[in-house]
């Protein structure tokens, strides 16, 4: 690795059979820590997984989660990875305990582990990526959704990584976790009363409860009527267009077949770009 960059650091060696387990468990014990929003550390590192490997542009291979780049300016300052330092941060310590592993394999393998331990289901994930050496690779601002705009806007954001709307309905199940900070995003507030859960509840919330306009200076956000629970533009989006809405609906009413379409569609997130793993 070193001998790539030029710079004369010390020679990692790969051990023979590295142990993704171990690195996982070491994952798992830095998620819970009292005082942190809602308790854990979980649902910062699905977003850090899912923002690395969300630049993705099919028709040129650049981007996703190959490369790690979201370690350098620009990518670590783009107005869409506000906060996600924090996520990063709390891996370093799991990377030089581990060095063998990629930043990148460890960014994602950080988001399957999370999303498995707080409840979802086993997301199939393969180790090959590597850290890119500098910047050059960053993918350019703008590829990362706007939470302000529509349905039109999604389908063009997913479908440049290649989703369809089925999968994207599905990767927005995410959202049944963490919350939104206003020193972050400019949103705030979590989506479910059960944010370091897994389940299906964010869809449940979009069809059954009642959204309405926030009232406030901050940027528009839908809240419902007890004012704890919000949901983004793009959120409604979702039960707006007439091609989201029945997959809302399916899923609000069929957690196992979101569990089953969000591991494919997740899995599939953290492969695009990556050698040897084509999706
Ligand atoms: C949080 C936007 C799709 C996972 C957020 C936040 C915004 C946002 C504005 C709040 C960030 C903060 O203030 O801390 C969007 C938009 C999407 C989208 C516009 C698509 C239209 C996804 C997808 C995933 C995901 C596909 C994963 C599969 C998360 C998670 C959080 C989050 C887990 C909570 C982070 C935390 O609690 O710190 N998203 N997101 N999002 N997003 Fe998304």
């Amino acid at each position: 690795l070193d001998s790539l960059s030029g710079s004369p650091g010390p020679v990692i060696t790969a051990p023979a059979k590295p142990d993704y387990g171990a690195v996982r468990k070491a994952i798992e014990d830095v998620l819970d820590v009292d005082g942190y929003d809602d308790g854990s550390y979980g649902p910062v590192l699905v977003r850090l997984a899912w923002h690395s490997a969300g630049t993705y542009d099919k028709a040129s291979g650049t981007g996703g989660s190959n490369g790690a780049t979201m370690r350098f300016a620009p990518e670590s300052e783009h107005g869409a990875n506000a906060g996600l330092a924090v996520a990063r941060n709390l891996l370093e310590p799991i990377k030089a305990k581990f060095p063998w592993i990629t930043y990148a394999d460890l960014y994602t393998l950080a988001g399957v582990t999370a999303i498995e331990a707080m409840g979802g289901p086993t997301i199939p994930w393969a180790p090959g990526r590597s850290d890119a050496p500098d910047s050059t690779a960053c993918p350019p601002d703008g590829r990362l959704p706007d939470a302000s705009l529509g349905a039109a806007h999604i389908r063009e954001i997913f479908g440049r990584m290649g989703f369809n709307d089925r999968e994207i309905v599905a990767l927005s199940g995410a959202h049944t976790l963490g919350r939104c900070h206003a020193d972050r995003s400019g949103f705030l507030g979590p989506w479910t009363n059960a944010p370091t859960t897994f389940s299906n509840l964010y869809f449940q919330e979009l069809v059954n409860n009642k959204w309405r306009k926030k009232r406030w200076s901050g940027p528009v956000q839908y809240e419902d009527k007890s004012g704890e629970l919000m949901m983004l533009p793009t959120d409604m989006a979702l039960i707006w267009d007439r091609k989201f809405k029945p997959v809302v609906d399916e899923y609000a009413k069929d957690e196992e077949t979101f569990f089953k379409d969000f591991a494919a569609a997740f899995s599939k997130l953290l492969a695009l770009g990556v050698p040897g793993q084509a999706a």
